[in-house]
């Protein structure tokens, strides 16, 4: 078993996954991490390991895919010897109103939002529990609790996440195994640079911190549950959305 703790990350070849990732990496852990593309995660993986001198498996994952994500989950275990900390971030969304909803749009989003979460908490929970130790962090979203239209699909799986976070909670606590979910509001990313000033301006109004977040403020409180000073929370769902919903 290596000295350095172990966290993975899924969904970190970009966006607020890559981010944790970098967060996590700047606390100290090895990684293993996973995302859609070979060349991409690969990418993530190389600038990660160059700018903090940790160890980084990097792999192109389907994590909708039962199969794959926990083979993943047990290569990575398998391979530092050791699984710290799970954060169950790779998500996708296929909005569309209700009535229009294709089911493979219902579909899919469960698979790789939702059952992901499932499959890869199942095999991360073995290393675990043999530790009697652990941590399992799961990216759900301010929708879950506020609703959205459109996004039907989307809440019912951050919905599910929310409930699965307490459930597994309360199953593997008397293990030393904390599970909670973050909850990111209206983050700062790729997709909402690209709704352009004024749409943003208009988000940022809704919000008590007259702020859009930041990337950051989603991996520092994932970084913060991961920690020896959050061992005594498990079970929440820890809201970082500026004051949107409260
Ligand atoms: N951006 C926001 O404002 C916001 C708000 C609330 C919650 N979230 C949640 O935060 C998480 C990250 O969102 P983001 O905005 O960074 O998204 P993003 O689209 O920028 O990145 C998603 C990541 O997940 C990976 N991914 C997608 N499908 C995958 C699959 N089937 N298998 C493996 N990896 C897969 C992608 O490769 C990518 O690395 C998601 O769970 C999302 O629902 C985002």
């Amino acid at each position: 078993m290596g000295d350095r703790s172990v966290a993975i990350v899924t969904g970190a070849s970009r966006g607020i996954g890559f981010v944790i990732a970098r967060a996590l990496a700047g606390a100290g852990y090895d990684l293993a991490i996973c995302g859609t593309r070979t060349e991409t995660i690969e990418q993530a993986g190389n600038r990660l390991a160059d700018e903090f001198g940790i160890e980084v498996l990097a792999r192109a994952v389907n994590v909708a895919d039962r199969e794959q994500v926990q083979a993943f989950i047990q290569q990575a275990a398998k391979h530092f010897g050791r699984l710290d900390v799970l954060v169950n971030n790779a998500g996708i969304t296929r909005d569309t109103l209700a009535m229009r909803m294709k089911e493979s749009d219902w579909d899919e989003v469960i698979a790789t939002n939702l059952s992901s979460v499932f499959h890869a908490s199942q095999a991360a929970l073995k290393p675990m529990m043999r530790a009697r130790k652990g941590r399992i962090i799961n990216i759900s979203s301010v929708v879950a609790s506020m609703g959205n239209p459109g996004q039907l699909n989307y809440c019912a799986s951050k919905g599910g996440i929310d409930a699965l976070t307490r459930s597994l909670a309360r199953e593997i606590g008397s293990r030393g195994i904390t599970v909670n979910a973050v909850a990111p509001g209206f983050i700062a990313t790729d997709m909402t640079a690209e709704l352009g000033e004024e749409a943003q301006r208009k988000l940022a109004e809704q919000i008590p911190l007259g702020r859009l977040g930041q990337a950051e403020d989603v991996a520092a409180a994932v970084v913060f549950l991961a920690g020896d000073q959050a061992g005594y929370i498990t079970g929440q769902v820890l809201h970082v959305n500026g004051g949107m919903y409260m």
